[in-house]
């Protein structure tokens, strides 16, 4: 597990600029040539500090909506406005300068070293020398490579995750509060592009950007996403909800084909473990003399102790037989722990590092890796079927409040009828 920024005591840039709201009001694109809009009257708020992701289809004009946003495409009608300011007639090279953008290829001039990349915008809005380069170190340092190595390098002596946290610290060094991403994951391979999108999610939590990301992954923008929003031909939004409510409650058959299969596996990845019960578990340390390890395995109610090392990390499960069969050694008894997970870790992260240990459960541990406690099998189940129950109790509520709002307009109608 990687060093989160709160593990460093990192702290976020005290004028971080955190992010704005985004609206987009009956916007359409119509590419010369071709007689059907790509984006036909699309009208969306996005809230500061949100993420939202589109999904749909290829074709369906993701990439188009967003290239809207920073003027990269000039819409053919309808207005953008971002935070107070509407922004449809401005110079889209100032815009553009107030708008972080990552694209799957991580668009880096190959030309330019690693810092020459990241410098290039905060260098155009005329950051004094001194505080660019001190910009480019932190941005390295933010997502995760170290200046030292990776400053004077060129994008083609990296690999194609390395040159996808380059894009991102571009897209970031100027501070926008606005990032556009377009499939930036894209193009890596799954394990780099889980570990890119926890970095992510961390710095999301730290600088509160407005994000708007493109994503062919479904479960990519369960993950990611505060709210999703599912768009057909043209950008029509098919739905635009919370992952909850699109996994639970989807409007129709189209956005069910996007869901998939799994609705319910896929939840997990919406819970935390810090949300679920925690359960004590009987620890003893290296350092503990044998003998008490053993009464201690004998007279409690389980058959089994976790062993912590000397920083109270989870070292080895310890069995009631294992200390007889390794004949009283303690290097050569129990089950070295191999996996755990943090609070912060999904349930879908629990479920696997508990359904690949013999014991099927997990040890939890806190931020310097220090034990604070162990899920199981049984806690995992009831906590999903817990989880589900209340997503199909607030989809009822959520028809009921519907259907209300219905007859209250049927009953207004007819009143207004009768009046006439
Ligand atoms: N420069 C262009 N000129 C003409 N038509 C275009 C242009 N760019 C895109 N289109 C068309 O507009 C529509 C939307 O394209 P867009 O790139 O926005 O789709 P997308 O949803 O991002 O697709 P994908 O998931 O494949 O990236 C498509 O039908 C595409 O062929
Ligand atoms: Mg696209």
């Amino acid at each position: 597990m990687s060093e989160t920024a709160a593990d460093t005591g990192r702290q976020p840039a005290a004028d971080a600029a955190s992010g704005a709201p985004i609206q987009l009001e009956n916007l359409s694109k119509r590419y010369p040539g071709n007689p059907s809009p790509a984006v036909d009257n699309v009208s969306m708020d996005i809230r500061a500090g949100e993420t939202v992701i589109f999904v749909g289809p290829s074709g369906c004009g993701k990439s188009t909506t967003l290239k809207m946003i920073n003027r990269l495409i000039e819409p053919t009608s309808g207005r953008i406005r971002i935070g107070d300011e509407d922004v449809t007639d401005i110079d889209p090279v100032k815009l553009r300068r107030k708008i972080g953008y990552a694209i799957q290829s991580s668009g880096l001039f190959p030309h330019m070293t690693v810092a020459e990349n990241i410098a290039l915008v905060p260098k155009m809005v005329g950051w004094s020398k001194s505080r660019v380069k001190e910009r480019v170190e932190e941005m390295l340092d933010l997502v995760g490579l170290d200046p030292r190595e990776f400053h004077g390098r060129y994008p083609r002596a990296l690999s194609g995750g390395q040159q996808q946290r380059v894009g991102v610290a571009r897209a970031l060094a100027a501070d926008p509060p606005v990032l556009l991403m377009d499939e930036p994951f894209g193009a890596v391979d799954p394990i780099t592009r889980d570990h890119l999108q926890d970095e992510l999610i961390r710095l999301q939590h730290e600088l509160h950007k407005t994000i708007v990301f493109v994503t062919h992954d479904f479960d990519e923008a369960i993950k990611l996403g505060d709210r999703i929003a599912v768009l057909r031909e043209h950008s029509h939004i098919a739905q635009f909800d919370t992952p909850e409510a699109i996994l639970t409650n989807p409007t129709d058959d189209f956005v069910s084909g996007f869901v998939g299969a799994g609705a319910a596996l896929k939840r997990l990845n919406l819970t935390r473990v810090r949300e679920v019960e925690i359960a004590d578990f009987p620890t003893v340390t290296v350092d503990d003399p044998l003998q008490s390890i053993f009464n201690k395995l004998r007279s409690g109610p389980h058959n089994e102790l976790l062993m912590l090392d000397r920083r109270n990390r989870p070292y080895k499960w310890l069995r009631r037989g294992d200390l007889m069969r390794a004949r009283g050694s303690l290097a050569r008894a129990g089950q070295l722990v191999h996996d755990t997970v943090t609070r912060d870790a999904t349930l879908h992260d629990a479920l696997e590092a508990v359904l690949t240990d013999s014991g099927g459960r997990v040890a939890v541990t806190g931020r310097r890796g220090e034990f604070t406690g162990v899920v199981d099998m049984h806690t995992l189940m009831n906590s999903v079927h817990e989880l589900l129950e209340a997503d199909r109790l607030t989809a009822i509520e959520h028809q009921h409040d519907l259907e209300e709002l219905r007859v209250q307009q049927t009953a207004q109608e007819q009143e207004g009828g009768a009046g006439a």
